[in-house]
């Protein structure tokens, strides 16, 4: 395995929309697993293929405390039905190092989708797994935590990273 370098905002390719997985490869295996160690490295409780540079409709998700054991959700080809009720908290994203937003989510979910063994499974989601799942699924439509923010925070928040990323270039 390896870690993967995940993007930064405003990296173009965090834009472009993941494919479906039509075929469970041993290359999506590979991906899926690259995934993994890039999320726990990092560390982050979510993570979308487009952050790694990969167009596939996947990400992983484990929300377990420092003192659980992991509890690591592959997600492929997903598809979400969001209930009623809705949650504000913070939000970062590990393409957006250093940011911390308060976001609105409904505070039910229900995913259908794949797991990495190619195997179709259902899950109802709530709490902080319900945030996470909604969070690295706007990921592979190219959605970004900085399009759920007012027109002002948006501001502050590109203003930071173009200055990170020139900073770093
Ligand atoms: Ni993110």
């Amino acid at each position: 395995m390896s870690i993967l370098t995940i993007l930064h905002y405003p990296d173009p390719r965090l834009r472009q929309k993941g494919e479906p997985v039509v075929a469970f490869t041993p290359a999506i295996q590979r991906l899926i697993d690259d995934m993994a160690e890039t999320m726990y490295a990092a560390p982050g409780v979510g993570l979308a293929a487009p952050q790694v540079g990969a167009p596939h409709r996947i990400f992983l998700v484990d929300v377990a405390a420092e003192d659980e054991p992991s509890n690591l959700i592959a997600f492929i080809n997903p598809v979400l039905t969001l209930g009623d009720g809705e949650v504000v908290g913070p939000e970062g994203c590990l393409s957006f190092p250093g940011v911390n937003e308060d976001l609105k989510r409904a505070e039910h979910v229900r995913v259908r989708a794949v797991d990495r063994a190619g195997k179709a499974f259902e899950i109802a989601a709530d709490g902080l797994l319900a945030v996470a799942i909604q969070h690295e699924n706007d990921h592979l439509d190219g959605v970004l935590m900085i399009d759920r923010v007012g027109v002002l925070k948006r501001r502050i928040i590109q203003r930071k990273m173009h200055k990170r990323a020139l900073e770093l270039a």
